[in-house]
């Protein structure tokens, strides 16, 4: 949840990990630190609040220009998000400077000891009771990595640390257990961040740590070691986007840079994955064909939007290969004691690839012998890392903490899957699926066509901009949809929003519709689906309630007209489809309503884009 960097080299290590900062900002904002090494002392500074914030307080207090620094994006989980609270800490004695991210699940433990022994806390967090640890060693003789590796042998939970010691001007220790951390490696210089962004001005090259490793880092080397001291195997990669794919170019917010980046996102997660025989391939999938055609259960796990996009995967996944599917949160997965045998496909979605609850549901899936196929958008990230197979989804890094092109490549990616796994299992004709391929890539230029055609969707938040609750409905594939729409409302515009089934609102929702409420509602194609006609009366039924209805149809359904209020066309696609152009209003409506409100939409309050705490 949290962003950390570190820096060691030529340049002035303050204003790189800064940089760093904000380019990582979205991992969290409720604090942010940095602290150098300069003539044997450590010297800090940090801010509750955005990075402004932090700059400020470096203007009025400068700290020395030094080789070595570290930095912190806060996302509070222990200690509410104050001055005292933020990283870096400082072991007693001020000797060691540590940040982290994630959660030490035994700190409680860990500080009762160290405050029987006569150690005063500056904090109420986790992260002080390591760099107390890690500052006693350290004061004790220890080398600064061995103490690392005797720190992380003492702590439970998830954590990535950054140390530096004020002996020691130009190295810096970091550790990681289930929360990322990649090293930059420069000429002359060396970087560590829990994401490529946070360095990718500066190089390319690339090093992922892996699970319960220990980096050891000068500006001339970088020396990987697992907990116990051993040199431990490294994994290298390139940095493919350049700097421009993180920086807003000319936009107002990520999130709006993201959305209209949508046709060239799932393009690129297309791209590749036919064979000249119209065949599809999926080259990332080392999974034998035969165990693909043994599997009798796909559950698709994953959290928030991913989960949606999961949603929609279920109805095209079982509609072309007659394998039952299941969809599950990830939060509630393995805790629910899930049945799972080594014929069972579990299907993990994740935008950062970090997301800790799918994490975790990995591991459990794995100890039950399923195969596990990662959905993923990180290249190098732990999800993929951990999983027999990973579709990487080519959206580019996704910054707006609300997900707009991950949602769309992921369900484009599951439609490559679905269709593989029926090209695989013979349940679908070869020119079926070659139909459904063509119509899929011919997506990606009627997805432009909905962003070119955005204006009224712009004009109605304006109308609805004082509003208290929105509602949202969907049939099929239009139910996770509607259930999109109405996640955007609530994350970036703090609106109370709700997705439901149409079919289900006679059920109870329909209670909620009172005189003017604004109801979106997704209709299925028409002619060609058998929801079309359900869908249209249940917006007479809202309608007849007193609902100002928002109704996205598809171009020449005339059936709707007498009943919307406001009518947005949709290009023709097939139901399955559908969702590739229907979410895009949905996500530029929340995207306006919570800029006319004056939010800031990129990092709505209380969130953080990658979740790697349970
Ligand atoms: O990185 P992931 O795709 O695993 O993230 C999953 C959710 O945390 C994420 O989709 C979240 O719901 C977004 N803020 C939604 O916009």
């Amino acid at each position: 949840m949290c962003g950390i960097i570190g820096y060691t080299g030529p340049r002035v290590a303050r204003n790189v990990v800064v940089a760093g900062l904000r380019r990582m900002e979205y991992r969290g904002y409720d604090s942010a630190g940095v602290a150098v090494v300069s003539d044997g002392r450590i010297e800090y500074r940090k801010k509750a609040g955005k990075i402004t914030n932090l700059d400020a307080e470096l203007d009025d207090h400068p700290i020395p220009d030094t080789g070595l620094g570290i930095g912190h994006t806060r996302w509070a989980t222990h200690g509410g998000p104050t001055d005292a609270n933020a990283h870096p800490h400082l072991s007693a004695g001020g000797r060691v400077a540590l940040i982290h991210n994630g959660i030490i699940e035994n700190f409680a433990v860990l500080r009762t000891e160290l405050e029987a022994d006569g150690v005063t806390f500056a904090s109420q967090t986790d992260t002080e009771t390591a760099a107390q640890l890690l500052g006693r060693e350290v004061e004790a003789g220890a080398d600064l990595a061995d103490a690392m590796r005797t720190v992380c042998g003492r702590l439970e939970g998830a954590f990535t640390l950054v140390a530096v010691d004020a002996a020691e001007p130009d190295r810096l220790v970091a550790a990681r257990r289930n929360s990322p951390l990649v090293v930059g490696v420069g000429e002359g210089e060396n970087f560590v961040a829990s994401d490529v962004a946070a360095f990718i001005e500066f190089t390319r090259n690339a090093i992922e740590l892996g699970q319960d490793q220990v980096v050891d880092v000068t500006p001339t080397s970088v020396t990987v070691t697992d907990f116990a001291g051993r040199p431990a195997p490294t994994h290298p990669f390139e940095v493919t986007w350049d700097l421009s794919a993180a920086e807003k170019s000319g936009y107002d917010w990520f999130m709006r840079k993201e959305i209209y980046e949508q046709p060239r996102a799932v393009a690129d997660t297309l791209l590749g994955r036919f064979n000249p025989d119209g065949s599809l391939r999926l080259d990332e999938l080392h999974i034998p064909e035969a165990e693909l055609r043994s599997i009798d259960k796909i559950i698709i796990v994953a959290c928030g939007t991913a989960y949606y996009a999961g949603l929609v995967a279920k109805y095209a996944i079982e509609h072309w290969t007659r394998i039952a599917c299941e969809v599950e949160i990830a939060s509630e997965f393995r805790y629910r004691d899930p049945i799972i045998t080594g014929s069972t496909l579990v299907v993990t979605l994740s935008q950062s690839g970090e997301t800790a609850d799918t994490l975790m549901a990995i591991r459990h899936a794995r100890e039950q012998r399923a195969k596990v196929i990662a959905i993923c958008n990180t290249n190098g990230a732990t999800i993929p890392r951990e999983s027999d197979a990973v579709i990487y989804t080519h959206a580019g890094p996704e910054i707006g903490v609300a997900s707009t092109k991950g949602f769309l490549t992921q369900v484009a990616a599951c439609y490559l899957l679905g269709l593989y796994l029926a090209q695989v299992r013979g349940s679908m004709y070869d020119d079926e699926i070659h139909a459904v391929m063509s119509e899929l890539a011919a997506t990606p230029p009627l997805i432009q066509k909905v962003l070119d055609e955005l204006d009224p969707i712009k004009e109605l938040a304006k109308r609805f901009v004082d509003q208290k609750s929105v509602l949202f409905l969907g049939r099929h594939v239009g139910y996770p949809v509607a259930l999109e729409g109405a996640l955007k409302l609530k994350e970036i515009a703090y609106l109370h929003a709700e997705g439901f089934p149409a079919g289900e609102l006679k059920h109870g929702p329909i209670a909620l519709v009172e005189d003017g409420i604004p109801i979106f509602i997704v209709v299925p194609p028409q002619g060609r689906d058998q929801l079309h006609d359900k869908v249209v009366s249940n917006i007479q039924e809202v309608r007849a309630r007193g609902a100002l209805t928002v109704v996205l149809a598809e171009e020449g359904d005339a059936e709707v007209e007498p009943y919307a209020d406001v009518l947005f066309r949709l290009p023709k696609v097939s139901t399955l489809l559908q969702p590739l152009v229907a979410t895009v209003p949905l996500q530029m409506f929340a995207c306006e309503l919570a800029t006319l409100k004056g939010y800031d939409v990129d990092q709505p309050r209380n969130l953080a884009k990658s979740v790697t705490v349970e």
